[in-house]
């Protein structure tokens, strides 16, 4: 950018505070009530750190130490940083689900951004639903912005073998069929999350820092490190410093983002073998920035990129071996031409000079095209069952399932679920179709996940591993089986999933990517007549206006009123 088109202190956003005047003199007085001086305020541009850091966002826990590292980097640039604590949205310790607080969190940072004098924002998350939705908002603010993320856990060690999250799953299973003893339980919580981070397997963290790093939004390899490793902390004071720049030269995501930065972070969550929550998250926040993506993206690229890293829960490995293996760029070095090279990121340098020179020292853990881990990550189904799409996640499924005809059992919802699995009144066998419904966007609300549906307990003593399940739901990044997902539309808006009876004949052929429910249109034509939708579970509050506004999963999961790239500034400044 040419020093003509650099921005002067009088062109900066926080000029409006503070940059009045003598009718500047309240807001600058309270800034000095915080014992700043006015010179390391006074025309500086004002850098928001907004820290999700919280003592129930375990993930976390360190962000408070992340927050002071980037302002030391704000501060060396010359600008002013300020702390924002916004709402943790910690996986583990939310109910029903943190997905219902994936728009909150978003809403949140949009109007934290608006309301203050800030010019620039640096994002500290991880977990989960922090990464989308930190940059759903800020994209909606459209100011320069740059993600640092939490990183990872180490992995645990039990009995001197590394446990990562998708072991639990696996761990929970064998407890429920009284395989394991309950002193087991015990000594494993002790061990599993060894430090502060984010899940140490490719579960939704990951995936989505991944995500973020491949649309230019992170410094290059900050997405595959450790949460406790010294670089981490050297690259947070880094982002400190580049911010500055960003907001002086004003670098916004609009100009950062395309169609070709999206697909970027389709195919590297792809090659991670990623979590299918990412496929929700990354449609959302292309509708915030305005660029276009479909589900029919995800399965065209799927069918181009394979899986190449080999960790868990597609792949055996932890996320620590995908570090020592290079990380983020020798994966993206590794994509080649499955990349848009050229696409701008917040180094100012285009992505593929960003990674370039990057080496995989692993090819077990970053696994070369010629021997991936799998071959496809995701498949979008369609059919009579799933009119706006499911997804499937054929690299943690059986292949024995992959085709597959079977008896539905249908549960009207989790608490029939709990009640009822184990029921032998249910008559589920190990070809039963198990089907979870109302547990969608808007009936769930907010998607939990479950769709990951326990196989009862006497099956899996008998030896039986998987079924072919069905939900509105999603699942946990950490999660696998043969679960297909996302249903749309969802039962609770009276998608066909509503219709279904027990006994009915689903066939499900991820070969041809279809769905179907065997049931004529006659019959479903009488079924939908009797239909009527539950009872709301939300009377009032959040969770109310939650499921009155939720798009459905093939669109992202935003609220009407927010998916757009609709940018829009304060009200007239009201001044004192
Ligand atoms: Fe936070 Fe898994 S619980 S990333």
């Amino acid at each position: 950018m040419s020093d003509s088109s650099r921005k002067k202190p009088s062109d900066l956003r926080s000029h409006t505070w503070y940059g009045r005047g003598p009718f500047s003199f309240l807001e600058r007085s309270r800034t000095l009530q915080n014992g700043y001086l006015l010179e390391e305020f006074n025309g500086k541009p004002v850098i928001g750190v907004i820290n999700t850091w919280s003592d129930m966002s375990t993930c976390h826990r360190h962000l408070r130490d992340r927050a002071q590292e980037v302002k030391r980097g704000v501060v060396q640039a010359g600008g002013f940083p300020v702390e924002l604590p916004a709402m943790g949205v910690g996986e583990v310790m939310m109910q029903p689900t943190s997905m219902l607080y994936r728009n909150f969190l978003a809403m949140e940072v949009e109007e934290l951004l608006r309301c203050h004098p800030i010019d620039a924002v640096v994002l500290l998350g991880g977990c989960d639903k922090t990464t989308p939705a930190l940059l759903m908002g800020a994209f909606s603010m459209d100011l320069p912005l740059i993600y640092v993320p939490a990183g990872f856990m180490l992995a645990g060690y039990f009995r001197g073998k590394p446990v990562g999250t998708s072991d639990l799953w696996r761990f929970g299973q064998d407890l429920r069929a009284g395989k394991v003893p309950i002193s087991d339980v015990l000594e494993l919580e002790q061990v599993q999350a060894r430090s502060v981070g984010t899940c140490n397997s490719m579960g939704t963290a990951s995936t989505m820092t991944a995500a973020a790093e491949a649309l230019g939004l992170s410094l290059p390899g900050a997405s595959s490190l450790p949460a406790v490793d010294a670089r981490a902390g050297r690259l947070a004071v880094d982002a400190g410093r580049r911010i500055v720049e960003l907001a002086w030269n004003d670098i916004r995501p609009s100009t950062l983002l395309t169609r070709e930065s999206f697909l970027n972070a389709v195919a590297v969550c792809l090659a991670l073998g990623g979590s299918t929550n990412a496929v929700i998250h990354l449609l959302a926040m292309a509708g915030r920035a305005g660029v276009e993506l479909t589900l029919g993206d995800f399965d065209q690229l799927a069918r181009e990129v394979p899986i190449l890293v080999d960790v868990q829960p597609a792949g055996s490995l932890l996320m620590e071996s995908y570090d020592h293996a290079g990380g983020s760029r020798a994966l993206m070095c590794r994509l080649g031409n499955k990349l848009h090279g050229d696409a701008a990121t917040v180094t100012g340098a285009s992505l593929s000079a960003n990674v370039s020179g990057a080496e995989v020292w692993d090819d077990k853990a970053v696994r070369p095209f010629e021997d991936p881990v799998a071959k496809e990550a995701l498949a979008v189904l369609r059919g009579n069952l799933c009119p706006e799409g499911a997804i499937i996640k054929p690299s943690a499924a059986t292949e024995a399932l992959m085709v597959h005809r079977g008896r539905a059992v249908v549960f009207d919802g989790y608490e029939d679920l709990v009640a009822n699995i184990e029921s032998p009144d249910r008559g589920i066998t190990p070809q039963s179709v198990l089907i979870l419904r109302n547990c969608g966007p808007r009936g769930g609300p907010g998607m939990p996940e479950c769709g990951m549906i326990p196989i009862p307990g006497r099956l899996i003593r008998e030896g039986v591993r998987d079924m072919v399940r069905i939900s509105d739901a999603r699942m946990s990044g950490t999660s696998f089986g043969t679960c297909v997902l996302h249903v749309a539309p969802e039962a609770y808006v009276g998608g066909p999933l509503a219709l279904v009876q027990g006994g009915d004949w689903i066939e499900l052929d991820v070969t041809k990517r279809t769905l179907t429910l065997d049931v004529d249109d006659a019959e479903l034509g009488r079924r939908r007549a009797a239909w009527s939708p539950p009872a709301p579970r939300y009377a009032r509050g959040y969770g109310s206006l939650f499921a009155k506004h939720v798009g459905q999963a093939s669109e992202g999961c935003d609220f009407d009123f927010l998916a757009s790239s609709e940018v829009s500034e304060p009200l007239p400044f009201f001044g004192h």
